[in-house]
């Protein structure tokens, strides 16, 4: 584990010096949030960092009261941008407090029950949704279901899809990683992390759960 963690150091400084990116390091770590991780109250977003969603001009949303982290958007509209998505990739979910997460879930349990629930539903104070900088995203051709919209890997979905790195954001929740992170596959479930970290975690296939243990940050990470 000692030389693990030192190779991947060493292959960090060599991935830095070749793209020119700012080397990642414990103070700009990603912060962990899963089911043996809540969120803390250091990790908790402040409301000043919350923006609308559709305060960038195209930005397509489910409902208008849905937030932001400002600079989870700021990239969220740059990507949407540069894959020419506004008009067909719609925002269905973002920042989400305690109270809206425990509604969700109780809700799901009622109409999905137990088993599609913990599938798809993270525990009230385990959700990503309430850092602000974890973002659910529609093909506004599809159902726009609120729990599972579709997002498929073809067309402007692909594109995103494929370019996600680039501007900070991993699909949180990949099928072959189910058994790390607890939850089931989410197409549709982006979290923004910041470019340094996306695309060192897409070029290694690491699951946040494995990227911030491999990378030594430990458990008291702070950043995006
Ligand atoms: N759908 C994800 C796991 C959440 O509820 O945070
Ligand atoms: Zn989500």
């Amino acid at each position: 584990m000692e030389i693990e963690t030192t190779r991947l150091a060493r292959i960090n400084r060599d991935v830095n010096a070749s793209t020119g990116r700012t080397k990642p390091n414990a103070q700009n770590a990603p912060i962990l949030i899963n089911r043996d991780h809540p969120v803390s109250e250091s990790a908790a977003v402040t409301e000043s960092r919350l923006v609308p969603a559709n305060s960038r001009p195209g930005i397509r949303v489910l409902d208008a009261g849905i937030r932001l982290d400002r600079t989870c958007l700021e990239q969220l509209d740059a990507l949407l941008e540069a894959v020419n998505g506004k008009d067909d990739i719609v925002v269905v979910s973002g920042y989400r407090d305690l109270a809206e997460q425990t509604e969700i879930y109780s809700s799901s349990l009622q109409s999905n029950g137990p088993e599609y629930t913990a599938k798809y539903v993270a525990l009230p104070g385990c959700s990503e949704h309430h850092t602000g900088l974890a973002v659910d995203v529609g093909s506004a051709a599809g159902g726009l279901d609120f729990i599972a919209p579709e997002f498929p890997d073809e067309g402007v979905c692909g594109a995103f899809k494929a370019k996600a790195a680039e501007f900070g954001f991993v699909q949180r929740y990949k099928a072959h990683k189910e058994h790390l992170t607890g939850i089931s596959c989410e197409p549709w479930h982006f979290r923004y992390v910041g470019a340094d970290h996306a695309v060192i975690m897409e070029e290694r296939d690491l699951c946040l759960e494995e990227y911030v243990g491999s990378a030594g940050y430990g458990e008291a990470s702070h950043g995006n």
